[in-house]
């Protein structure tokens, strides 16, 4: 009898979920033309309650380029992972149990950062898993990449390059709000390719009159018109100080919506400048995978593929120093890869003059 293998998605989507769940399932046929693949529903909760179907190879046809997934996601919270709630539900052992039911030999989870420590869970209990490096934060622990993330750089840099060309127009300032609540690659890099001025980041508290001295070194040098890309995580100086939830509630309390919102406001009080707040949102997280993506996601798929093959578990996939590789998953899990004040592009973003407000 050929193996039987199970395959979800967790956390917030983005492209490269699909190429992923290809290249698991063509290099599992290949090597193993015996295989069944399991698709569960809707990340966690499909294993929670017991949804999911036995795929066909034409399940995995034509969606390399395909963004979502096509197995449906969710967010289940790694901190409520063990606590029975009101619906008394013991979500561990439910797991546990659809995964004995479903005559599981291993299970491939795509996810980021909380996917990882439940995946690290379920390691711990005993489940046969496989961890596969997702977010377009890029802030997985272990791997130099995450997939999604290079597709989200792209939406985001080319939407920095829109607004450059109305913001010249005008000669205005345009926050562009980018996503990363925790962790500022997708800005950091957008910024740098967008050719931002400043570039604001969780992980580096910014002073406002720092920032707000961009907008006049601009205007001595003859430029109306500035870009500031500020992750959503982002906070200045005093909002540091605050735990999240304090910082959220005295934005709030203030009338502003995000920190995006509240530097936009700020600005055009401090500097008289026009000032305007662009928030591309979900729209980093949509469409079809680039390149990049597709050919990372499809190598990742693979690698996972063999692991299988050797009955390698209790790991996460990882690309290192352009070779894909693993992880034990007790190593990785409930880490994070933040930015660094001295990573060599904020350093290199700083020789070009751009601000980062500290
Ligand atoms: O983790 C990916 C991410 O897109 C973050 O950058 C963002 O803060 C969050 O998900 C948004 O989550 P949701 O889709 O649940 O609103």
């Amino acid at each position: 009898m050929g193996k039987r293998i199970g395959i979800l998605t967790s956390g917030g989507d983005c492209p490269g979920l699909n190429a992923v769940i290809r290249g698991v399932a063509k290099a599992s046929y290949h090597l193993m033309p015996d295989i069944e693949i399991i698709g569960i529903q809707d990340g966690y909760r499909g294993l929670i309650h017991g949804e999911y179907k036995t795929m066909k190879k034409s399940d995995f046809s034509g969606i390399l380029t395909l963004g979502g997934t096509i197995l449906g996601t969710s967010r289940q919270p790694f901190k409520l992972m063990r606590v029975i709630g009101e619906d008394n539900v013991d979500k561990v052992k439910n797991m546990k149990a659809n995964y004995k039911a479903m005559k599981l030999d291993g299970l491939l989870i795509l996810g980021g950062n909380g996917t990882h420590k439940t995946a690290a869970l379920l390691a711990e209990e005993g489940l046969n898993v496989i961890g596969l490096p997702k977010t377009i934060d890029n802030d997985l622990y272990g791997t130099d990449v995450t997939f999604g993330f290079h597709s989200a750089l792209d939406i985001a840099t080319d939407c920095i390059d829109k607004i450059h060309t109305t913001a010249t127009s005008h000669g205005r300032v345009m926050v562009v709000e980018l996503m990363g609540n925790k962790s500022g690659w997708l800005t950091l890099n957008a910024g740098v390719a967008g050719g931002a001025d400043a570039i604001l980041l969780p992980e580096i508290p910014y002073d406002l009159e720092k920032v707000a001295k961009v907008m006049d070194q601009r205007a001595e040098k003859g430029k109306a018109f500035s870009i500031i890309a500020v992750a959503e995580g982002a906070m200045d100086l005093q909002e540091a100080k605050m735990k999240r939830k304090e910082r959220l509630a005295a934005r709030k309390a203030a009338g502003y919506s995000s920190v995006g919102a509240k530097l936009a406001a700020e600005l055009e009080q401090l500097t008289g400048n026009e000032t305007r707040l662009v928030l591309p949102g979900h729209i980093q997280r949509g469409g079809s995978p680039s390149a990049y993506d597709r050919v990372l996601s499809t190598q990742f798929g693979a690698y996972a593929a063999r692991l299988i093959q050797q009955n390698i578990y209790g790991v996460g996939v990882a690309m290192v120093d352009g070779k894909v590789t693993h992880h034990p998953l007790k190593d990785i899990a409930g880490k994070s890869k933040l930015v660094q004040p001295d990573d060599p592009l904020v350093l290199c973003a700083k020789d070009l003059g751009i601000v980062f407000g500290d």
